[in-house]
């Protein structure tokens, strides 16, 4: 700790004010033959060190494309239009080369739902591991063996120091998604950006991913950005949640408050159409019609359509987010106001 604790700017980093990503009016736009559209329309976000904040929504709500803009993995005819991504305040728009590579894959790490896709058919687990090792901390040899060896029983591999010489196609699906999380880490990540990281895997591999992603999390003080279309995934592991629908957020907040007492009628409807949740609340059902697609948006708030409370002024004006505190809806008849209907 340093002197500079006095001056404002080190209260707000000894208050740990400052996001490790800040999204801030972002728009992504998609090119097309028809002209632009957009895929993401204005999402803000802020994730805060050590938290897990989850991103939810069906597919096709951008949930992906948000996780891309903020790793830079967007398609090329995809770009973004509007709006920054900060980390630690700064742009990371702007970078290229060396900068961009230092934070991309290193400072901010990713985790996505197939495993295979991360990792290298021809070469050993421990050759990945500390290649890796290698490129992001500088280690070589016998060190970075051992910080291979680490990692790997830091992510719960029985023997480490043997599946060093194993190659991924000899892990089952939820040991491959270990080592995965094991690469994630090797860089020591301010932030994982986890895309749907145990959709792919059996449902009874499923908790124990969880588990292993909140606690390294939790022991490392790494900050996660945790993208899923399944609330249960959301209860299990978020502290704060924002609930995506056609490329905006429509809720956010801590997420037992969101869970409690959700505001809009489209988080309720994700809560009711979760087995164990809908369940307990005697309205297990799936919300009828489908999300509308980016270049076919309706006039007004995009769910009005599927809305069971919808009202005539819903299809006449976008609604923005608002509400006292962490806890924002965008609804212009949100659930609150009539007590839980
Ligand atoms: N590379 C792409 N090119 C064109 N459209 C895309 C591309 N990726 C995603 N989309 C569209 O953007 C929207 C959001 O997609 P995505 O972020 O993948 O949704 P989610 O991850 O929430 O399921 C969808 O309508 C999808 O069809
Ligand atoms: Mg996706």
């Amino acid at each position: 700790m340093t002197a500079s604790g006095t001056t404002a700017e080190g209260r707000m980093e000894l208050a740990g004010a400052q996001p490790v990503i800040a999204v801030r009016d972002l728009t992504v736009t998609l090119d097309t033959e028809a002209g632009p559209v957009p895929l993401l329309r204005g999402v803000s976000l802020d994730v805060m060190p050590s938290e897990v904040l989850g991103v939810v929504g069906e597919s096709g709500a951008g949930k992906s494309m948000l996780g891309n803009a903020i790793t830079g993995l967007l398609d090329r005819r995809v770009s973004v239009t509007g709006g920054a991504v900060l980390f630690r305040g700064r742009p990371i728009d702007g970078l290229r080369g060396e900068a961009m590579r230092r934070l991309r894959g290193r400072a901010i790490a990713t985790v996505f739902q197939d495993p295979l896709t991360s990792l290298n058919p021809v070469f050993t687990i421990g050759r990945q591991l500390t290649e890796t090792i290698g490129e992001h901390l500088g280690l070589s040899g016998a060190t970075a063996r051992a910080e291979a060896v680490s990692l790997l029983a830091q992510v719960g591999i029985p023997a480490p120091e043997a599946r060093l010489s194993s190659y991924p196609h000899e892990f089952s699906g939820g040991m491959r998604q270990r080592v995965v999380i094991a690469l994630a880490l090797a860089g020591r990540p301010a932030i994982l950006i986890a895309d749907e990281p145990t959709t792919a895997l059996d449902v009874s591999i499923q908790g124990q991913i969880i588990e292993l992603l909140r606690d390294v999390c939790a022991s490392r003080g790494t900050a996660m950005l945790l993208i899923t279309h399944d609330m249960g995934v959301i209860a299990a592991l978020a502290t704060r949640v924002a609930v995506l629908y056609a490329g905006r957020v429509v809720e956010v907040g801590p997420v037992e408050e969101v869970l409690r007492r959700p505001r809009h009628p489209y988080t309720r409807g994700l809560m009711d159409s979760i087995p164990e949740i809908g369940r307990r609340l005697g309205r297990l059902h799936q919300i009828p019609g489908a999300m509308p697609r980016p270049d076919t948006l309706p006039p007004g708030c995009p769910y009005a359509p599927r809305c069971p409370r919808a009202a005539a002024t819903c299809a006449d004006a976008v609604p923005a987010l608002q509400g006292h505190g962490p806890h924002q809806a965008a609804c212009f008849l949100p659930l609150e106001a009539s007590a839980a209907a």
